[in-house]
């Protein structure tokens, strides 16, 4: 039970109205936030909604030195009846419990992450746009609070979870993105690495690479494998999948080196009801980039819970621009992503059970 403390000085209506008319992404906050403590003698305690506002950390805090810390990203759905929904939030539940063990940090119950989220959204549900394909988006994170220099798991940890409002990935409508191949840079390491984990560190490791992107004219990178550079791994922030002229629905299996994405698994199952035939499985460079320039690769796309389907135009390398489909998106890709974004609007019948009601 996350016990609510209402914020004393929350945010007016006509501020928030303002807020909610162009939230941007990643800008603003709703009025709470919940907290919780860990510590090995106590294990989890003083779970809590609270007024949302600065943490004061110790200089030594662990965090800071040594980067033990994991979060999540899932978003809150208003449906036209005005009822507020989360997409298959125990899926990110599971992987937060998968990131913490990964990262010696203290496995949070599912029961706890989702009525931390529950009790969040329904406190602060005023914060949740409505309208067009705008959203709230939920940040729970978890990381290292104890003051000590020294490599060891840390005894005290902080779980916290904030939300802000989003509005609408593509106002203007769908961009196809270019994407940067990354020769020089790897985002994880192989087998035994942090790749499944979304922790922090990953993300760290890919900003030189997403630097280079947009040297390069591209606004995301393609990242390979750690050990042999060979293999297709991943987008900085998004999962890929691609397309064939004979109908296949191929992306790079889970060998422990990427995110699991829960829009990646939901794709897997959308995917076969659309008839295509789905291969998880080893992808090499050299295969996506010969068949794209045969023709035989048909789309590429990306996909995460942010941009939910976003269609990739080209991939560049130093040597060369592989252009897909004019650059233009295609019929699977606007289709899976139509069919995604009425289930999480709850403008079709969710026949999958992937929806959660909050309020
Ligand atoms: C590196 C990475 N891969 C894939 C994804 C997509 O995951 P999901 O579909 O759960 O948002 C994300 C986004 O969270 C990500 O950061």
């Amino acid at each position: 039970m996350f016990e609510v403390h209402q914020n004393p000085h929350p945010r007016t209506e006509a501020e928030r109205a303002a807020i909610l008319a162009d939230p941007g992404f990643g800008l603003h906050f709703s009025d709470h936030m919940a907290l919780a403590t860990w510590t090995v003698e106590e294990g989890w305690y003083d779970r809590e909604i609270t007024a949302y506002g600065p943490f004061q950390l110790d200089p030594a805090s662990a965090v800071l030195h040594y980067a033990q810390e994991i979060f999540e990203g899932l978003k809150a759905y208003r449906h036209a009846d005005d009822t507020i929904w989360l997409f298959r939030p125990e899926k990110n539940a599971e992987r937060f419990a998968r990131s913490a063990t990964r990262l010696a940090l203290p496995v949070l119950p599912t029961e706890d992450f989702l009525s931390s989220i529950e009790t969040l959204v329904t406190t602060d549900q005023a914060w949740v746009p409505g309208g067009g394909e705008s959203n709230l988006y939920i940040r729970p994170f978890m990381f290292a609070n104890e003051v000590f220099l020294g490599v060891r798991p840390a005894r005290t940890v902080t779980y916290c979870c904030i939300a802000g409002p989003a509005a609408a990935y593509f106002p203007k409508g769908v961009q196809p993105v270019n994407i940067w191949l990354s020769t020089s840079y790897v985002r994880a390491a192989g087998p035994g690495g942090m790749g499944a984990a979304k922790t922090g560190g990953n993300y760290a490791a890919s900003l030189i690479a997403q630097q280079e992107a947009y040297e390069n004219g591209c606004e995301q990178v393609l990242f390979t494998d750690g050990a042999e550079r060979k293999w297709v791994e991943e987008l900085g922030g998004m999962n890929v999948y691609l397309v064939t002229g004979d109908n296949k629905l191929i992306t790079p299996a889970l060998e422990g080196t990427i995110l699991e994405g829960v829009t990646r698994d939901s794709v897997l199952t959308l995917g076969a009801e659309r008839g295509l035939q789905i291969e998880e499985r080893k992808l090499a460079v050299d295969e996506v980039l010969h068949g794209i320039e045969s023709g035989a690769i048909t789309e590429i796309f990306a996909c995460g819970t942010a941009a939910v389907i976003n269609p990739v135009g080209s991939i560049k390398t130093a040597q060369k621009s592989y252009v897909i489909n004019n650059g233009e998106s295609g019929p699977h890709t606007d289709g899976l992503r139509q069919t995604l974004l009425d289930i999480q609007y709850g403008r079709t019948p969710d026949t999958h059970g992937w929806m959660h009601k909050v309020c």
